[in-house]
């Protein structure tokens, strides 16, 4: 136990129990100085990334046009439903792993006569590529995302990659454009944003980064989309300072964005990662130290990049990030199943919380992954879907995405490595004033006090994201055990806002 935690206890001795708060609280103090606009946060931030991988798109979002379960065009109505009111600003396929053994002529065409290949990096599950490019790209319009498509550079070459752009966004009469026509699309599509390979140091090829980058260098001197794309260049897992070295050194006249990955497991240990629930409060905080790594990480990247491109005209990209735990116990081999707990909606907004801080050179992210694949936004089971906390998370902030980023500083006090309150101010395009605060400290409320510097306002509408437990997670039975809940706690007062956070809570603020 901390020696703040007996102190508390010591003093609620003393106490009534009728007037004793549900917990002891502690001081933060902070402030926001709103006649200090930082970067935009771009939208892009809040990207989605499916795989074809598991039930992340067949069953999860796509249950095709003859499916008993109600669909638009073959995509499930709930989950549409449900993407749309997030406002998801881009989307990532086939992959992952996938791209880079993913062969775009097996998902165009009448579906019935789509051949079966087999998922050799996720359980060999046989796909019958229902879902292919048309499926992608009309998705991604009902959704209203942005597209980020990845190439195959692991078991792919130069020519299929350039076909493939060819036939999606080609405006003229080339039997490319006319096989896209021919198979139901008159208009091309854009590539919003151009992956090149993904991992290529692992399962994306084995490759040394001196190879890949004259791959990449190869790949983009062939592809020509037609109506303007973000060129990204992938690094490998994790992050490694030299692979971004040489890949500045080789490649960045050609690259428009460079990709980072990183994944949070509680343990640090990819053979025992840690249960998704059930787990205690020293892996609650274990996984909250893991996932603040990433903040180092894109400095260094950005580090890195600056020597070479001091104004920051090229994009740092986390192509994916999330949580990733042990499977849910009995699910398939490759699935990536797992629940999704407060832990994970609350370790969302830190890693947002992040991005915003990083703004300059950070413009995209991806959450791996979308649906039923690590730490999704969705879970379904046939007919039935559910919410996660996540989910929850990515929908309180909305308002930040576009907004212009406003320095936020607090003096928190510490929860193990970490400062127990972490948070974000932002002004939104609707003009309000937007702060995010997030305490990981599951035993100790905060009493939080800060500075406006530039800011005039008088009413505050807010929402609190939290739980009795630190695991809790909803299940399709009790969808609404962790759903936001309107927080009117928070009031402005001689230039400061003040609230009382709850523990391990979010709490998001919109000043007008
Ligand atoms: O998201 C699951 C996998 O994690 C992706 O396919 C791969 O890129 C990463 O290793």
């Amino acid at each position: 136990m901390q020696p703040r935690n007996l102190l508390s206890l010591a003093a609620a001795t003393l106490l009534s129990a009728a007037l004793l708060p549900a917990f002891a609280a502690t001081s933060v103090t902070g402030t926001l100085r709103a006649d200090q606009p930082g970067p935009v946060i771009a939208p892009e931030l809040y990207g989605q990334f499916m795989e074809q991988l598991g039930t992340g798109i067949d069953g999860g979002l796509w249950v095709g046009p003859g499916s008993d379960i109600p669909n638009t065009r073959g995509y499930r109505n709930d989950v549409l439903q449900a993407l749309k009111e997030l406002q998801v600003p881009v989307l990532r396929w086939p992959g992952g792993c996938y791209a880079d053994i993913y062969d775009w002529r097996t998902g165009i065409g009448p579906r019935q006569q789509r051949p079966v290949t087999l998922n050799r990096w996720w359980g060999n599950k046989e796909e019958h590529n229902g879902f292919g490019t048309h499926e992608f790209f009309e998705f991604a319009e009902l959704v209203g995302a942005k597209t980020f498509l990845n190439v195959n550079v692991g078991t792919g070459t130069p020519r299929e990659a350039a076909q493939w752009v060819e036939y999606i966004t080609s405006p003229t009469n080339s039997t490319l454009a006319q096989e896209r026509r021919s198979n139901g699309r008159e208009q091309p599509w854009k590539i919003d944003f151009l992956g090149i390979g993904n991992e290529p140091n692992g399962c994306g090829g084995r490759m040394r980064a001196e190879w890949f980058a004259d791959q990449f260098r190869q790949y983009v001197g062939f592809i020509a989309p037609h109506g303007g794309t973000t060129f990204i260049a992938s690094g490998p897992d994790a992050t490694s300072a030299d692979w971004t070295r040489t890949m500045m050194e080789i490649a960045i006249d050609h690259l428009d964005a460079f990709s980072m990955h990183y994944y949070t497991l509680p343990t640090g240990d990819w053979s025992a990662k840690g249960p998704a629930t059930g787990f205690d409060e020293a892996q609650w905080l274990a996984t909250f130290e893991q996932t603040y790594k990433i903040e180092p990480m894109i400095r260094e990247q950005g580090t890195i990049m600056d020597e070479f491109d001091p104004e920051a005209k090229k994009a740092l990209v986390i192509g994916e990030w999330g949580t990733w735990y042990d499977p849910t116990p009995g699910s398939p081999g490759g699935w990536l199943q797992q629940q999704n707990s407060l832990r994970d909606g609350l370790l969302a907004a830190a890693n947002f919380n992040i991005f915003h801080r990083n703004a300059k050179r950070l413009r995209a992210a991806g959450i791996a992954q979308m649906v039923n694949v690590l730490q999704a936004m969705i879970l379904t089971d046939g007919t039935k879907m559910v919410l996660t906390p996540t989910y929850h998370a990515f929908h309180l902030y909305r308002p930040f995405q576009g907004a212009t980023s406003l320095p936020l500083s607090l003096q928190s006090p510490a929860y193990g490595s970490l400062h127990a309150v972490d948070g974000t101010a932002a002004l939104g395009t609707d003009g309000k004033l937007h702060v995010a605060l997030v305490n990981l400290d599951p035993n100790n409320a905060m009493d939080v006090s800060i500075a406006l510097e530039g800011w005039t306002g008088s009413s505050i509408a807010g929402h609190l994201l939290t739980a009795d437990a630190i695991d809790a997670h909803n299940t399709f039975d009790a969808p609404g055990n962790v759903r936001p809940t309107p927080f009117d706690g928070a009031r402005l007062a001689d230039g400061r806002l003040g609230l009382q956070l709850p523990p391990k809570s979010l709490v998001v603020l919109a000043l007008e």
